[in-house]
């Protein structure tokens, strides 16, 4: 079997779907630009900008997704890419360090004592007039059909566990302008674009194997603390094998983008 760590076909589809996560950041960056992208998970994303500017650097808090990362760096052969297993609530980095820091799929679910700790690191290591990037989720944003009753029940299952703190919480991409501003950057820029997984079978299936993988990853949290019974998560993960089996299911999820400037 060949070895698909290094397999350079999965390294060029990451960097591809890297790339399409950030290309709202794209235009504004320059080849001179040091950038650190915070939970960088496997480092995809961070490789995909390594080929915009001149320095990369990927800091996640799990030494897996650094570790993954690292062997992404490897096979990619890209010299100005580096991975650091660190907290984004301490970045062992010194002040006014980068021209730009990214955030993707990494502030959403954050406590407010942790976003407002992870936005003023950022701050910190950023340099006067660098930029920001931020794109997250927004529920009220995604596009789901047919909606089955599993499915919908899914969505209840997700949001009696995201929204029993904080009841704005799966609707934070479009707050992000409004979080930026309040922790003392200028925001310049704002959009949204969508993660398709209806293009074909393949899309589809990822999209329910994510969909399996979040729900069997809250289902003991939920039922330890009685917010769904167990024949609920069953038919909820039955709801999305019956989405995942019609062929004209569209599942279009949305993600808001903020570009924001310190002054
Ligand atoms: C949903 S993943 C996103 C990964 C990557 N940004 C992407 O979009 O492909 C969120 C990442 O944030 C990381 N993370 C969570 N809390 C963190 C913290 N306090 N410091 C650094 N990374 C953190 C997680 O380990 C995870 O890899």
């Amino acid at each position: 079997m060949p070895d698909v760590r290094h397999d350079s076909s999965i390294t060029e589809f990451q960097q591809k779907r890297g790339g399409d996560s950030a290309a709202f950041f794209v235009p504004f960056l320059t080849p001179d630009m040091t950038l650190l992208d915070v939970g960088c998970g496997p480092g995809t994303i961070t490789a995909a900008l390594a080929g915009i500017v001149g320095m990369a650097i990927g800091v996640d808090i799990e030494s897996n997704a650094i570790a993954t990362a690292l062997r992404l760096a490897t096979g990619a052969g890209l010299a100005n890419l580096a991975f650091v297993e660190a907290d984004m609530t301490a970045l062992p980095f010194e002040d006014e360090t980068f021209d730009a820091v990214f955030f993707h799929a990494v502030l959403y679910h954050q406590s407010e004592a942790t976003l407002t700790r992870a936005l003023a690191e950022a701050r910190r290591v950023l340099k006067p007039g660098g930029l920001l990037g931020t794109r997250d989720a927004d529920v009220g944003g995604n596009i789901l059909h047919p909606e089955l009753d599993g499915v919908r029940l899914a969505l209840d299952l997700w949001q009696r566990w995201y929204e029993h703190d904080d009841p704005k919480a799966l609707r934070f991409g479009r707050r992000q302008s409004s979080i930026l501003r309040a922790r003392g950057f200028t925001p310049v820029w704002a959009g949204a674009s969508y993660v398709n997984h209806s293009a074909d079978a393949a899309s589809r299936a990822e999209a329910v194997a994510d969909a399996r993988r979040s729900l069997l990853g809250l289902a003991p949290q939920l039922l330890r603390k009685a917010r769904a019974t167990d024949d609920e998560i069953q038919a909820a993960l039955a709801g999305w094998d019956a989405w995942g089996r019609d062929p004209d299911a569209v599942y279009f999820r949305c993600r808001c983008e903020c570009v924001a400037r310190k002054d």
